[in-house]
């Protein structure tokens, strides 16, 4: 029997023993360390990170063999303390059938046709957002924006939900997100504890605003409604606990991201006066034939904003909020004549695909007019892609052109002692979450 020759491990180097590269990595902008292996080994490479042995991906083939040609051979992969924290039943961390019909509920709800009726209430949280930040003095962006995104994620999860409910909602979540990224360990009073306590008070909140809706028999078509009205083939209807990761969870997906693609939209558009310029022009047309603003956003307006559009998307390249992602290798995998082990982490580099001369021309600059052709397949991938890609993509895009059509149609805005920084929070911010003074622009 001709014996097939064993693939080799990919290039790169694994770091000490245990704590492998982890240091090097974190000591460094992420993306830097990233960038000088790519420079050093090529599109695939290895190495350690927090006692994991990974495979990095920098191309978008291998991205595309990963997330959706076999994504079937990798299965999602998260610290066990973070899984537990927005709760073990929340899609992203399945696969194989329970995924499958989950993603279903998640994606309907979140469908264009869905989502489209719920314009006239994003607009008025776009609108209140901007009136509260032009009332402050200084203001940091991104927390401002993580409202704003926080307000609509409740909006299209449960419709109209009272203003008790919505605060409970908050108060806990915000709780447990600041013990979403502290160290885990059952100290009474640390930040882990307290989110650990917040996400049970979570669960007993839900558990109420079910049992009310359950009671009013409403006829919604929010994601609540979804969940509560899915049975599958054997006729079997999911859990409350159920519902509540999967509600967490996409509130938890929905925030940060859309608040940190808000914050670069507006830092670049800061910086670029006449693209500023040019996106207030498109914005203005639509103002002034709904009345000067009297009239609400229609659907066909929203989507004809194409430079606005554009701005968006070069603003989703340059920022690459989900820089990369993490599955796991569940046997072993060979892979252009690697081996990727079972076990192996894997890591889909969409950060540096996005900034590859090769597939985007000077990619450091930020030229919005790129986007006037289509890019290349599998090159642009913010929302990633395959079977987890972002199911709330056209809810982050919607919201995004809402708010910028009366951000730029209304108000005027200054940063303050803004440097070229990026912090992460985990994802990529402007430094200190981008400081502005908004106001009120009376000649618009
Ligand atoms: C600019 C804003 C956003 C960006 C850049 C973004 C990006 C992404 C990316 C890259 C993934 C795939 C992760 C992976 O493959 O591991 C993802 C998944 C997901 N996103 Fe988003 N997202 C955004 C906004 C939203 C919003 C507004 C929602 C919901 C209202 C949402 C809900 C989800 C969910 C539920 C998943 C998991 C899907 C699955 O596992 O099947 N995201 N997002």
């Amino acid at each position: 029997m001709k014996h097939k020759q064993r693939a080799k491990l990919p290039p790169g180097t694994m770091g000490w023993p245990y704590i492998g590269e982890t240091l090097q990595m974190y000591s460094q902008d992420p993306n830097v360390f990233f960038a000088a292996k790519q420079e050093r080994y090529g599109d695939i490479f290895k190495t350690n990170i927090l006692g994991c042995p990974c495979v990095m991906l920098a191309s978008p083939e291998a991205a595309r063999f990963v997330l959706v040609t076999h994504s079937h051979l990798f299965k999602p992969t998260y610290p066990k303390s973070k899984e537990k924290m927005i709760g073990p039943s929340a899609l992203f961390f399945h696969q194989g059938d329970y995924h499958a019909h989950l993603r279903k509920l998640v994606q309907n709800s979140l469908s264009p046709e869905t989502i489209r009726k719920l314009v006239p209430d994003i607009e008025d949280i776009a609108i209140s957002a901007l009136e509260s930040l032009a009332n402050q003095q200084v203001t940091k962006t991104f927390y401002e924006m993580k409202k704003f995104a926080f307000e609509v994620g409740i909006l299209s999860i449960f419709g109209q939900l009272n203003t008790r409910y919505r605060e409970e909602l908050k108060e806990n979540y915000c709780i447990v997100e600041k013990g979403y990224n502290s160290f885990p360990t059952n100290l009474p009073g640390t930040a882990y504890q307290k989110a650990m306590v917040a996400r049970k008070r979570l669960d007993q909140i839900l558990n109420e605003i079910i049992s009310e809706r359950k009671e009013k028999k409403l006829l919604e078509n929010d994601l609540l409604a979804h969940l509560l009205n899915f049975k599958d083939e054997k006729g079997q209807t999911l859990t409350e606990v159920q519902i509540a990761d999967n509600i967490i969870g996409v509130l938890f997906a929905a925030q940060d991201t859309t608040a940190s693609a808000l914050t670069w939209i507006l830092k670049y558009l800061h910086d670029d006066q006449k693209l500023l310029e040019a996106v207030k022009e498109e914005q203005k047309a639509i103002f002034d034939l709904n009345d000067g603003g009297k009239r609400p956003l229609e659907w066909a307006q929203i989507r004809n904003m194409p430079q606005t559009y554009r701005v968006i998307s070069e603003s989703l390249r340059m920022s690459s909020i989900i820089s990369f992602t993490f599955r796991e290798a569940v046997v072993d995998i060979e892979y252009n004549g690697y081996l990727i082990p079972k076990g192996w982490k894997v890591m889909p580099l969409f950060r540096n695909i996005h900034h590859n001369p090769k597939f985007f021309t000077d990619p450091e600059t930020f030229n919005p007019s790129r986007f006037e052709v289509a890019p290349k397949p599998g090159t642009y991938t913010p929302f990633g892609n395959g079977v987890h890609a972002c199911p709330g993509n056209e809810l982050a895009k919607l919201e995004m052109l809402i708010l910028i059509h009366h951000l730029v149609t209304k108000f005027r805005w200054h940063l303050v002692g803004s440097k070229n920084v990026i912090q992460y929070s985990p994802f990529p911010i402007p430094q200190h979450g981008l400081p502005a003074r908004f106001r009120k622009d009376y000649k618009a």
